[in-house]
């Protein structure tokens, strides 16, 4: 195990940062995030097996992507956003290659690197509103300006990076 998911449908949790794994976790715990396996999983952890699980995690080293998923589109979205449309750059949030950010006032996750698949169904969830534990429902708002085809073609870009 060194936190690189076989399954592309689970995420890459290598280098992702401990308080946002901390704060997915308890989000399973209290029904906040929906998923039919983890909710189960997460129930019986203690707050001392949440801080154990998030810091082995985070201390892998960071996921990487093969820089295979390059389109301009993409790019184009994830550097600059679209202010015409309520999207803001993604890196702005979520910094260069996708790497993440965390302060005490909010952890944005690390994506770069990640499973293709794992992303596209979070964006279509954020979409659709199946997912909305973001603080603000910032993801919400930003996914809801995506059709199908940006959110492949981010989903590309990003799990490359
Ligand atoms: C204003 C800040 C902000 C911007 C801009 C932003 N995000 Fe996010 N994003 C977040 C935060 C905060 C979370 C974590 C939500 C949570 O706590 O569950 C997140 C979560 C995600 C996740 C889920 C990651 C995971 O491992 O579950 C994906 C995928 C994602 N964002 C993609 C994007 C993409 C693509 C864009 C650009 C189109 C974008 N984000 C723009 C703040 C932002």
């Amino acid at each position: 195990m060194n936190g690189i998911s076989s399954s592309p449908s689970f995420p890459k949790l290598a280098g992702q940062y401990a308080e946002y794994i901390v704060k997915q976790l308890k989000d399973f715990q209290t029904g906040r995030r929906k998923h039919p396996i983890m909710n189960v999983m997460a129930e019986g952890l203690t707050e001392n097996d949440l801080a154990d699980i998030a810091a082995y995690f985070a201390s892998n080293p960071t996921m990487q992507g093969d820089g295979t998923g390059g389109n301009q589109f993409a790019m184009d979205i994830f550097t600059r956003g679209d202010m015409t449309r309520n999207i803001l750059p993604c890196q702005s949030c979520h910094g260069e290659a996708g790497k993440g950010k965390s302060s005490p006032a909010e952890t944005r996750p690390v994506i770069g690197g990640q499973h293709r698949i794992y992303l596209r169904e979070q964006l279509r969830n954020w979409r659709n509103g199946a997912r909305n534990n973001s603080p603000n429902g910032v993801m919400n708002i930003i996914a809801k300006s995506l059709n199908d085809t940006e959110i492949d073609s981010l989903s590309n870009y990003i799990s490359g990076l």
